[in-house]
Order: C-alpha cells, then structure tokens, then sequence
C-alpha cells in the first residue's frame, strides 16, 4: 500500500520502517519538504520510501499514521489538509503532553475531550483511529519487546476503520491482544494513561514495559 508517515520523531522513524520491511511505499511527511531527519530515514530506507510535505505525504498516502508533537498535531493536520485526509483512516498516535513546567509532564488537553477528539471534530470526513499511544515505539511494531500477554486499545467511530486497523495491529505488526474500547471518546482514556506511563517508566528503569488486563 501507500503509506503516510506524518512525523520525522522517533515514532515516525519506527512505523516507517517496519512499513517499508512489509513491503510498503512510505512517505514521511514534515513541515519542510527536506528536513534532515526525513532525509537521513529515507537513505536508510531504500527505493519505498520517500519524503515531502505533510499535505505531500497525505495526498500520497492511502492509510496516515500521525506520529506528529501533541501540541503541534493540529498545526500539522492543517497543513495535511481536509482534502487530502477525507474518506481516509488517519491512525492517530499523538499525546497530549505539555513539558512546558517541566517534569513529570501535565495533559493539555484531558477528562471531557482529548486529541484524538479534536482531530476527529476537525477533519469528520477522516476516519480517526486512536492507537499505539499507550506504549514505547519500539513495542508499537515488535510487541514481543515485552514477554508475555499484553494488549494494545482502538478507540474510533467508523466500526470499518477500526476493524481494519486491528488487522495491521495484528498482522502487520504482531499483536496478539487488541482491544476495542468504543468510540473515539474512548481517546481520552488512553491519553491519560500516559501519565500514569510516565511515572512508571521511572520505576520500572525502562520504556519497554506495557499493560495486560487479565480477567475474572
Ligand atoms: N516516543 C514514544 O515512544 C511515543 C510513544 C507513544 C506516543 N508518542 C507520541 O507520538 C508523537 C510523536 O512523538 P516523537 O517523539 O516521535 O516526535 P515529536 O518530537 O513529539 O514530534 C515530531 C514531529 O512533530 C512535528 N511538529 C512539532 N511541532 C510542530 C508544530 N508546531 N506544527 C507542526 N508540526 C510540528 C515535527 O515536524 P518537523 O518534521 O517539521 O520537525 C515532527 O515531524 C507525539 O505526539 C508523542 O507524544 C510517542
């Protein structure tokens, strides 16, 4: 498929590549369309990949991951454009975190909305899937990072979008558990989560930990 990375961080750099090992086309999306840091993946990254304009790589993408700055989601969806995005899944990676005071980080947005919300209020004919945001980069494509169960959330409202974007979670990038915590309000769950992630990087020394809910 064609694919859009939206996002040169570490997170674009992760789902980019495993894209591009499945075979993929892949263009990484910036505000530039020659930043450095894109450059430097597409040379790693052979003939599949390729770079441009976040409204360059949303054109070109038939699927758009958004693995932009919580805080900067917004200024880059707009320069994705509404045109570009209509009618596609937009799997949406960001959090809202805000460093602003330092650490340990506080939301921007929380409780009664959250970006996955935004983005889906702003783009509606985009179908917007919450995902992956819960977890280090490096487990987003290689859940077995992490021993044992463990489980990665879809939140959105197109019951279609979803289904097929636990199909990549599971097929494309291995995990066993995907589970499916309603509508894209459900986003706002998942990005608290993250604060409580945070403080247990700290006590856990690493990144590479993750949730599994066991039940009765
Ligand atoms: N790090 C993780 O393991 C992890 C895990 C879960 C979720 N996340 C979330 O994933 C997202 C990406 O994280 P990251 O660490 O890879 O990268 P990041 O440094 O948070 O974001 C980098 C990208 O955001 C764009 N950006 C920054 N400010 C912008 C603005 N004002 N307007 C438009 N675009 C702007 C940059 O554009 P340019 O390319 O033009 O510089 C760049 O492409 C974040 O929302 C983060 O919270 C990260």
């Amino acid at each position: 498929m064609k694919i859009a990375v939206l996002g040169t961080g570490v997170v674009g750099n992760a789902i980019g590549t495993k894209l591009i090992q499945l075979n993929h086309q892949v263009m990484m999306g910036s505000r530039t369309a020659n930043n450095e840091k894109a450059s430097a993946w597409v040379k790693q990254n052979g003939g599949n990949a390729s770079q441009g304009t976040f409204a360059d790589a949303t054109k070109f993408g038939e699927i758009i991951f958004n693995c932009t700055n919580g805080a900067g989601t917004p200024a880059a969806l707009n320069q994705a454009g509404a045109e570009n995005l209509k009618g596609k899944i937009l799997i949406d990676i960001s959090n809202a975190l805000d460093f602003s005071k330092g650490m340990p980080p506080t939301l921007f947005v929380c409780n009664t909305d959250s970006l996955g919300e935004q983005i889906q209020r702003a783009f509606p004919e985009a179908k917007v899937v919450k995902t992956l945001n819960t977890i280090n980069c490096n487990i987003m494509v290689n859940p077995s990072l992490v021993p044992g169960d463990h489980d990665v959330f879809v939140s959105g409202n197109d019951a279609d979008a979803k289904a097929k974007v636990t199909d990549i979670l599971k097929n494309w990038f291995g995990w066993k558990t995907v589970i499916d915590l309603g509508d894209i309000t459900s986003a706002r769950t998942v990005e608290m989560w993250v604060i409580l992630w945070v403080r247990l990087m700290g006590v856990v020394g690493h990144p590479n930990f993750n949730l599994h809910i066991t039940k009765a």
